[in-house]
């Protein structure tokens, strides 16, 4: 009995120290901080959507660092400012120089409600009079599978904020992207595009709705929006590229119910398995800022690396009728 005890604390124990050794090591991904240039990003302008958490508020901080104006654009303006705050603390703790308007480093909020047409349009109205430029549009907040909702307009809720929220802004910020070519516009998507389809039938899912299905269906919208752009941007010197972060422990998951028993497991497992938030941001960082990826257009990126799509995924004539149905449905086309 007491040698079965021994063994048994004995192996987890080990797991335990196996666990943090790997936490500790990361997952091995290119911790890019800008190639260790500070001024990388300064003079540069940056538009980050859902910028006051997970992935988006590590972008943001990581971009603002390497001197970047960095605009915030969140839906809730009491959340993003007190982000934006926090931002600017761990900065100054960093002991990197206090980001200032001379200097090119810079925060900015914004309100931006991704399920509200009129507030994309009101966003976009207010950037294009006060902003002189725009040299990246990291298209990254997202919705995952929450329960069945529409937006403001009548959208299924994760097509209607991951994609077609997305897809309108883009659209209203073409023009001074490419007044300020060279210019990069950057998508968040997520490998779970695989188990999508563009069922054109039903983009509202008003005959039946399955939440996994329907996040994968904006994540592959996602990608064949990118790839569509890429082609029409073609000479512009205004570049699109697309990626999938890995497995990132942040909010996305507020609407999974995790039973209250198996939270502690489903915390370490996530601690010791799911990447950092600034974990996964760096594959937005670096098709933001690396001068390795200028010029790149139309291509799929995870772990900072090229990465190859299911052949779903670059189908052209599903991406033109995507863009020319989803035109329609933003009232870009009447
Ligand atoms: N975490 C992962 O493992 C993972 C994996 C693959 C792909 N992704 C993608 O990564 C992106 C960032 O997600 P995250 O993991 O960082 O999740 P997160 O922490 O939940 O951040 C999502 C952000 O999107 C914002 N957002 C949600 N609805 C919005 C709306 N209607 N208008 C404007 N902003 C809205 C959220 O704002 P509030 O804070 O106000 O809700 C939040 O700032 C998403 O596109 C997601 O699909 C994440």
């Amino acid at each position: 009995m007491a040698v079965a005890t021994a063994v048994a604390l004995l192996a987890a124990l080990g797991g335990a120290l196996w666990l943090a050794a790997r936490r500790l090591k990361g997952p091995g991904v290119r911790q890019l901080h800008g190639g260790g240039n500070p001024s990388l990003m300064h003079g540069k302008t940056v538009v980050i959507t859902g910028a006051n958490s997970g992935l988006g508020r590590a972008t943001a901080a990581e971009l603002l660092r390497l001197g970047a104006r960095v605009i915030m654009g969140c839906r809730d303006r009491a959340r993003a400012e007190e982000a934006a705050g926090q931002l600017l603390r761990e900065l100054r703790q960093s002991g990197s120089p206090e980001p200032d308007a001379g200097a090119g480093g810079e925060l900015v909020v914004k309100e931006l409600d991704l399920a509200s047409l009129s507030s994309v349009r009101a966003f976009c109205g207010e950037l294009l009079q006060e902003e002189s430029r725009l040299d990246v549009l990291i298209n990254n907040a997202g919705v995952f599978q929450c329960p069945y909702m529409k937006t403001e307009d009548g959208f299924e809720m994760q097509f209607g904020v991951n994609h077609l929220g997305h897809f309108l802004l883009t659209n209203l910020l073409l023009g001074l992207l490419k007044s300020s070519a060279p210019s990069r516009i950057v998508v968040v998507s997520s490998k779970l595009y695989k188990y999508g389809d563009i069922n054109f039938e039903d983009l509202n899912s008003e005959q039946s709705y399955n939440k996994s299905f329907c996040y994968s269906r904006s994540k592959l919208a996602n990608i064949l929006f990118s790839r569509e752009l890429a082609r029409r941007l073609e000479g512009t010197n205004v570049t699109v590229n697309v990626l999938h972060p890995g497995i990132v422990r942040t909010n996305l998951g507020r609407h999974i119910h995790i039973p209250l028993l198996v939270r502690p497991l489903f915390n370490l497992v996530s601690w010791a398995f799911f990447k950092t938030p600034l974990e996964g941001a760096q594959t937005s960082i670096y098709l933001a800022s690396s001068p390795e990826v200028e010029g790149v257009s139309g291509r799929y990126f995870g772990d900072c690396k090229e990465e190859e799509l299911l052949p779903k995924a670059m189908d052209e004539s599903v991406a033109r009728k995507l863009w020319d149905i989803s035109e329609v449905m933003v009232g870009m086309l009447k």
